[in-house]
């Protein structure tokens, strides 16, 4: 049925918080949206997008920064499966996730929602998450497209990109995401990126996101996001929410009718929209409105208790035990043990805004704990700001003293960091500070446990905890699986998805975050987390892809295929608990000619093994493992040559390495402009030119040589030079014979021999 204008208008705008417009005429039905990632905010009748409404009670699985930590795409496919029986059972059809923005500085107060610094593993893990939920026919909505990295500004800052730099670090991920698993959605962010709002921005909505990736979703813009609706269903989006918007619809009608906005613009977008309301599995909600009959939403009995089981287990595989000096870990049953820190009984499960969960039912570590060993507890502060410390303090550090071991639980308050806003620094507060330096001066055997979804900093105190074991935020089941990981129920088996730098001037993007003047220079290019740290060998606390076990593991026998696409390496166990490790690997690729990071994630795998047990692990590389984005011809290149295929146990622990060799690229024919470095290596006149410059023998003796120095100028620029310039015909000679495929062919048969 043809639609009007007025309701081709209407569709690609919001028609409430959670929905798109129905066209009932037309048998277009609404489509209901809600926020995620790690739960449904499913909100009734309407509500909010920080966070702050009440929202129908669903799993709260860990964030982002947690799950990341598992480093195990399987899971996160299961756990994007158990979203969308959720969002099934509550009548939604789109969940708003994952966020698949890059860490770019550790402050970035949303770095909670966020996978990793490195794009490769947020791509692996975000893809996953995509595949499960949308295999319960629930879309996703991959955010925020793109290059939003900071939380200050949000709005309006600009982050100033090179392409280069957004090729490879900022939008790999999404392109993953887009070309794998074609998410439902993608939600464009609210920033601009070089100037242009990501809402109006062409280059990306379109150019990039369809006509290079093959995108065939709809684009969705953040809740606000759209400034002027013309410009951006031009640019290539397709929905502006929330709605409604009655100046948005009335602006488009206008201006397809004075022929501003092309009206086939319009036609595609509410296509677009119709279509994907017509999929959608919960039509038939979507039409109800937005409020929801809480009765019939509410999860079932057997669901919550499934979902809360695997939220337990996807909080296991998201703790990182960071340290772990003279095996202090894990625990004895028996032992009676002091439980201090508020956070052990009152968790902080997640971050704030508008991915806040009602959870089904949260565990608290101090009930957890209490099941298995006698244990004594102490708050050790509080979680309200006006209260006053020091006594808190003095009764932690008594119950301390009289214990044998102590769990430490410190972290930053709700507070601290959150959506909206960015941190200043990233130390604990001062009262966890202290109450640390207390507690370890008086029992030596203390595991200090680390709530936080953005790294902190683990100094100044770092050395007197014997154990560390960073939780991150773990969802509703992490005081249950604190304690199966404390008591060694399940070993640990997370890795670090971002480095813990010693100090925050240690960070890449120190100097450039988080901008001025609605600008943020993004300086440090694709130097980004342990791409920096790795290549300019400064230290830090712990490198990105660290994480212990209590047994350990080794490698041996790596072999890299011939043409690099596959490598494969014998991981044993060689301790005496079972253990899964986190095979990760690496590539270095040749620097000559153009700045690489020292190494780069390429492929990673978990596995599992029992004591004693070895099994190989075959990884796959694919081209753009050893390829990196060429400005010139503003595309992926492989360079060609020497590359170094390593297997670690982090991006500075590297415990095995290869090379493999892949062939440079041909040369293209020698022209004037061609530099005298592209004369010397080719194959005809290379030699002649090196005899002709007869300085072979400087170049041997280390002396200044001639060619060296004019390697990079171009042929041409060569030809001004006195004495050089009355060559030019016999120049232009040369090069016809050297382009000659016969001659060069025969000239590269000899230089082989
Ligand atoms: C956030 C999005 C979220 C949306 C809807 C925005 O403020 O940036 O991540 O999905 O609100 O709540």
């Amino acid at each position: 049925m043809e639609l009007t204008l007025e309701e081709k208008a209407a569709l690609v705008v919001g028609a409430g918080f959670w929905r798109s417009a129905a066209i009932e005429r037309a048998g277009i039905p609404a489509l209901t949206i809600t926020d995620g990632p790690h739960g449904l905010r499913n909100q009734e009748g309407g509500g909010d997008h920080l966070g702050l409404g009440v929202s129908v009670p669903a799993t709260c699985f860990p964030p982002a920064t947690g799950l990341a930590s598992s480093w195990n795409p399987e899971l996160l496919e299961r756990v994007g499966v158990a979203l969308g029986d959720e969002a099934r059972e509550q009548g939604v059809s789109v969940v708003l996730g994952p966020g698949v923005n890059i860490k770019r500085s550790p402050l970035c107060g949303r770095n909670f929602e966020y996978f990793s610094e490195d794009p490769w593993l947020t791509g692996e893990l975000g893809g996953a998450w995509v595949r499960g939920l949308q295999s319960r026919g629930i879309g996703a909505s991959l955010k925020h497209f793109a290059a939003n990295s900071q939380e200050t500004d949000r709005m309006t800052v600009s982050a100033e990109v090179d392409e280069r730099t957004l090729r490879e670090i900022y939008l790999p991920a999404f392109e993953r995401i887009v070309i794998r698993e074609q998410p439902w959605t993608v939600m464009c962010s609210y920033n601009r990126i070089n100037g242009v709002a990501a809402a109006e921005n062409r280059w990306l909505l379109t150019e990039v996101l369809r006509d290079e990736w093959g995108f065939e979703g709809l684009v969705l813009s953040d809740w606000g996001a759209v400034d002027s609706i013309v410009p951006a269903i031009a640019a290539g989006l397709d929905l502006e929410m929330p709605g409604p918007q009655a100046q948005s619809t009335a602006a488009l009608v206008a201006a397809v009718r004075s022929g501003e906005l092309d009206a086939l613009a319009l036609d595609t977008a509410a296509a677009r929209v119709a279509r994907l309301a017509r999929v959608s599995t919960s039509s038939a909600a979507g039409d109800s409105g937005d409020r929801a009959d809480p009765g019939d939403r509410a999860q079932s009995r057997s669901t919550a208790a499934a979902h809360h089981q695997l939220a337990r287990e996807a909080a296991i595989e998201s703790i990182v035990l960071l340290r772990n000096e003279g095996d202090l870990l894990p625990l004895a049953t028996a032992q009676p043990i002091a439980v201090i820190g508020e956070f052990a009984r009152t968790p902080r499960i997640q971050g704030g805004g508008s991915s806040q969960v009602s959870p089904t039912r949260v565990d608290t570590a101090l009930d957890a704990i209490s099941a298995i060993a006698p244990v004594e507890f102490a708050a050790g502060y509080s979680l309200g700001r006006r209260v006053d410390p020091e006594p808190l303090i003095g009764e932690a550090v008594a119950v301390a003293a009289r214990s044998q071991t102590v769990l430490l639980f410190v972290g930053l308050p709700d507070g601290d960091e959150s959506e909206g806003y960015d941190r200043t620094h990233l130390n604990l507060p001062p009262a966890h500070l202290r109450l640390i330096s207390a507690v370890t001066a008086v029992n030596p055997r203390t595991v200090v446990i680390l709530t936080n979804g953005g790294v902190v900093s683990l100094e100044p105190w770092h050395d007197a905890a014997p154990a560390i074991v960073e939780a991150w935020l773990l969802g509703q089941a992490g005081g249950t699986a604190l304690a199966d990981v404390l008591f060694g129920r399940v070993a640990p088996s997370g890795r670090l998805a971002e480095s813990i730098p010693y100090r925050l001037q240690d960070t890449p993007s120190y100097l450039n975050f988080p901008g001025e003047n609605d600008e943020v220079r993004y300086g440090e290019g694709i130097f980004v987390g342990y791409r920096y740290y790795e290549s300019v060998e400064l230290p830090v606390r712990y490198p990105f892809g660290h994480g212990l076990t209590y047994t350990t593991f080794e490698y041996s026998q790596l072999q890299v295929a011939r043409d690099g696409s596959t490598a494969t390496v014998i991981v044993t166990n060689t301790g005496e608990r079972a253990g899964r490790d986190v095979v990760q690997l690496y590539v270095s690729a040749p620097t000559e000619g153009i700045a690489v990071p020292r190494r780069e994630l390429r492929a990673f795998a978990k596995v599992d093994l029992e004591p004693g047990e070895s099994r190989a692990v075959q990884l796959r590389l694919d081209r753009r493992a050893y390829s990196h984005w060429d400005t010139a011809i503003s595309g992926w290149r492989v360079k060609g040559g020497q590359y170094i295929v390593a297997v670690g146990r982090s991006a500075h622990d590297i415990a095995l390495s290869a090379t493999v060799t892949l062939p440079r690229p041909k040369a293209g024919p020698l022209t004037m402009d061609s530099r005298i470095q592209e004369f010397l290596e080719h194959p005809v006149t290379g030699p002649l030119l090196a005899r002709a410059a007869g300085d072979t023998a400087g170049r041997e003796e280390g002396g200044t040589s001639l060619l060296d120095m004019v390697a990079s100028m171009p042929m041409r620029r060569l030809l001004k030079f006195p004495g050089v310039g009355d060559q030019l015909s016999k120049i232009g000679v040369l090069i016809a014979v050297a382009n000659n495929p016969v001659v060069r062919g025969i000239a590269w048969l000899f230089g082989r021999r």
